[in-house]
């Protein structure tokens, strides 16, 4: 039987750290503010921003919240994200995705003032990332899964961990993370042949395909640390992971739920990056 990895507890620590640290700064009399731009009324993205939005308040962080309809042009968002960018009052910019399909995303991300970039999704602020030396922002779902991960006190060195999905935000960069944690990393994705031959030899398993009970009990390695970042709506309405939890249980050493996993951590995360920025900006980061 596995033991349950609290996202909630753990992010719940972080979020207080986070919370004292604003105190602070208003004493200074610097506020921190986000802005997050919504285009279109994805039911998903819109329950994600009303979340960052309560976050941000429980912390003391200003957020302005920018909606967009969803036949807003390329051209009107860019505006937007540039007098975004020009506000001296606002620290950090977040472009929640996905996207409508006529908008380029790689063109509105790569708009976003790198040091107002809390997502860490523009290219400069990612390759630095990548290249693990002197950058500012971290991507918030890998930080916060390498954040679960420590919590089990299981040492990652030289350990096999699997990651089955390769997108921008969550695939690869967590790839990076373990890989910087010299864990041996396989990026498994839709055209991985033999799946199960990698997932069964992870001593971590990470997944994050957004396929709801995609991965099995047969699929994992007894004892294994199964990080699920899937977050999928059943027919019910209610939400599961990517990985069949209530028989991976039986077999993992170490889970994530869904709800209650990855998720918290990744807007605490979200919540430090825009603290960062703020710091940055008023020239008092340590
Ligand atoms: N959509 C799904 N995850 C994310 C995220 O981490 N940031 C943004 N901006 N959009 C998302």
């Amino acid at each position: 039987m596995a033991k349950i990895i609290d996202g909630k507890e753990i992010s719940k620590k972080l979020k207080e750290k986070i919370k004292k640290e604003i105190e602070i700064l208003k004493e200074r009399k610097i506020e921190v503010s986000l802005a997050v731009v919504l285009v279109g009324d994805d039911f998903a993205s819109k329950i994600y921003v009303k979340n960052k939005e309560k976050t941000s308040a429980e912390l003391g962080i200003f957020s302005k919240k920018i909606i967009l309809k969803k036949e807003a042009t390329e051209k009107e968002v860019l505006k937007t994200i540039e007098v975004l960018n020009e506000d001296s009052k606002i620290n950090g910019i977040l472009v929640q995705l996905p996207l409508p399909s006529h908008i380029k995303e790689h063109s509105i991300l790569e708009r976003i003032n790198p040091l107002k970039d809390v997502d860490c999704f523009h290219p400069f602020n990612f390759g630095k990332f990548v290249l693990g030396k002197n950058y500012l922002f971290s991507p918030c779902t890998p930080s916060g899964i390498v954040d679960l991960i420590d919590s089990t006190g299981v040492d990652v060195a030289g350990k096999n961990c699997v990651v089955v999905g390769r997108s921008n935000i969550v695939g690869k960069p967590i790839s990076f993370l373990m890989l910087r944690k010299n864990a041996t990393v396989s990026i498994c994705h839709s055209k991985t042949k033999d799946l199960e031959f990698f997932t069964k030899n992870a001593d971590i398993l990470i997944v994050a395909v957004g396929i709801a009970g995609f991965i099995k009990k047969s699929m994992v390695k007894k004892g294994a640390v199964v990080i699920d970042v899937g977050v999928n709506r059943k027919e019910d309405g209610k939400v599961c992971g990517d990985v069949l939890y209530n028989e991976v249980f039986d077999v993992a050493g170490y889970i994530t739920p869904v709800p209650g996993g990855v998720g918290p951590m990744t807007i605490a995360k979200l919540m430090e990056n825009v603290l960062i920025a703020a710091k940055f900006q008023n020239n008092i980061l340590n």
